[in-house]
């Protein structure tokens, strides 16, 4: 067997995918369903099969086989995610060096510098030479079992060991540079060390491997106080959490993460056996990594430092963080303390107490509003909405829009009406934008309705009486094939591919044809559910519409001084939205 297969054959894609997505079994079937890691959605529509070993996101497209998956969620070349799985698996890797492509050698260099780098720190911080800097871990209250498991080092002040040791290894010099650990000196006359006489902390990708460092100075007067690894082509800052790797599993368990500032945070945290926490690396929140917390659990506490950088930086994280649409809380601090200095102040339950207690984001940006504005004036009053309106915009679910709204009309103390008003546009502007992203196309909704209504009878008698009833039937594109098939089955015949071909009309073949063939990866795991759903899509929007449109008719019938009609309509409004 050709190694790639027998990799294949001896790992399970939902145990591999487990690791990166919450999955759920769907139903008993062999389909697992989770949130998509490669674009940002509210249901799930990301779905692996346990026998026929591959994944498939019916919302962004992205699908394919284990290798794939490791390739694109690690970004790594065929031969890393294959060596990645062989290794995980126990797997021992053929001899020959020919598994390896130049890129992946490259980057193979530098993972193993990096390794090197790690115990050669390591090895020095419990070294005589590193009596100082466990003096300062001491006085931090940081134990060696926690040094230990960060991976904790020391560098050498003196700038040669990395360089002497890489060289003396034969990595050649282009490699020595691309690893980000040594420089060049500016004479041409070889390298030194980047990180000379700091406290190291090793950064992991979310895998576990090393990518990067951070190091704390240590010495009065060393600037600046961190100095962290530049990017290479094994890190990238913007993709990176610091202690993802530790934490993944315990946010999945804990249903929410911890977002703290610094690595001195996570690690406080951390040792207190509170694990599901992660910082970034000092640098502000991106949408990657709100992505990569998402993948594990909907919930996050932001807890960054109490001082005006930690605030502005809790600012900035929200709108990101519900553009990703995590459901979030922040948690500040009293006493100005960070999380590491408040656990160290005052014990490990009465930080449990203070996440526990921790309050939504809208409140916690109220506040911060209240604090600046004059809200006793209608203008300090405005301010205030203009300065909440953003976070809220980004909110990509109206339910929860419209119960802020709610929210902020009692803090603000402004008339409901008015503060509606402004979400709805909000979320008019809003919608637009994310539903395009979210869902699925409206030829995938297609194929996955005809598939149902042809070749699956379960499906057909659950979806055919509803679909009968929807006007927004007529609006898709299949309209008259979809007819076609649901009169046949009220007429008592069972439509097949062949007789509903003989009943249409040569633009309405093709496109029968086009969509039984569309992609069959759509349909090669079809589940009654999942038509259920893209019968569900359409009655929402159907309600869609006919909201839409009494709205109109009630703008109309006010205009026109018809109040009767008016009130009518919106009674009839409000019994739609109510679900009746
Ligand atoms: P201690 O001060 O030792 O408790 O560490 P801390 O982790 O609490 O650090 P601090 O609150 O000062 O900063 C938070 C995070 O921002 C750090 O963990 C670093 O990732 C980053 N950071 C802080 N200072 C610098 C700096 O001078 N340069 C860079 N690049 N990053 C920094
Ligand atoms: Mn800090």
């Amino acid at each position: 067997m050709e190694f790639a297969e027998q990799v294949k054959s001896s790992v399970d894609i939902v145990n591999v995918i487990g690791e990166y997505v919450r999955l759920k079994r769907s139903g008993s079937g062999p389909r697992y369903v989770g949130l998509c890691p490669f674009h940002t959605e509210k249901t799930g529509s990301f779905s692996v099969h346990a026998t026929h070993q591959f994944y498939k996101c019916f919302g962004c497209g992205a699908g394919g086989d284990v290798f794939k998956f490791i390739m694109e969620i690690e970004t790594l070349t065929f031969w890393e995610a294959l060596k990645y799985l062989a290794e995980r698996n126990g797997i021992p890797l053929p001899k020959r060096s020919d598994l390896a492509d130049d890129e992946a050698k490259k980057r193979g260099g530098i993972y193993e510098m990096h390794e090197i780098a790690v115990k050669q720190f390591r090895d020095l911080l419990f070294s005589p030479a590193g009596e100082d800097a466990r003096e300062y871990l001491k006085r931090r209250g940081l134990s060696k079992a926690t040094a230990e498991e960060f991976g904790l080092g020391l560098s050498e002040r003196s700038g040669q060991t990395l360089a002497r040791i890489f060289e003396k290894q034969g990595y050649a010099p282009d490699d020595m540079e691309a690893s980000g650990l040594v420089l060049r000196r500016n004479d041409g006359s070889g390298f030194f060390d980047r990180f000379r006489g700091r406290l190291m902390f090793p950064i992991h990708s979310e895998s576990g491997k090393v990518i990067a460092f951070g190091g704390r100075a240590l010495a009065e007067g060393d600037e600046p106080k961190y100095l962290n690894s530049s990017e290479t082509s094994i890190y990238r800052k913007s993709h990176v959490l610091y202690n993802l790797n530790r934490a993944r599993k315990p946010v999945q368990a804990a249903g929410f993460s911890i977002l703290v500032e610094g690595y001195m945070d996570v690690i406080g945290v951390y040792a207190a056996g509170i694990h599901n926490v992660v910082a970034t690396c000092g640098t502000s929140l991106t949408n990657f990594q709100a992505r990569s917390l998402r993948r594990h659990a909907t919930e996050l506490v932001v807890n960054f430092d109490p001082d005006n950088a930690g605030a502005n930086a809790t600012e900035r994280s929200i709108p990101i963080l519900l553009e990703e649409s995590m459901r979030l809380k922040v948690l500040q601090l009293g006493g100005g303390l960070d999380p590491d200095e408040y656990i160290k102040t005052n014990g490990t339950d009465a930080y449990l107490d203070a996440l526990k207690n921790a309050r939504g984001y809208f409140h916690w940006l109220a506040d911060r509003a209240r604090a600046r504005l004059d809200m006793q004036t209608p203008e300090g009053r405005v301010a205030a909405f203009q300065f909440l309106l953003p976070a809220i915009q980004k909110m990509p679910d109206r339910l929860e829009r419209l119960s802020v709204a709610n929210d902020v009309a009692d803090y603000m103390k402004m008339a409901p009406g008015i503060v509606l008003d402004e979400f709805r546009k909000a979320a008019t502007e809003k919608r637009g934008q994310v539903t395009r992203r979210e869902e699925l196309s409206p030829e995938a909704t297609e194929v996955i309705l005809l598939h149902a209504l042809l070749d699956n009878a379960e499906a057909r008698a659950e979806i055919a009486p509803v679909l009968r009833e929807l006007k927004v039937v007529t609006t898709l594109r299949s309209h008259r094939i979809m007819e076609t098939i649901l009169r046949m089955i009220e007429a008592g015949e069972t439509p097949s591919y062949s007789s509903v071909e003989g009943r249409l009309g040569e633009p309405d073949k093709a496109l029968m044809i086009s969509l039984v063939f569309a992609d069959d990866t759509l349909t090669r795991d079809f589940s009654t559910e999942q038509a259920v759903a893209c019968v569900r899509k359409l009655m929402m929007e159907e309600r869609d519409s006919l909201r839409d449109d009494l709205r109109r008719r009630i703008k109309e019938a006010e205009r026109s001084g018809n109040m009767e009609e008016a009130i009518r309509l919106f009674t009839e409004l409000s019994k739609l939205e109510r679900g009746e």
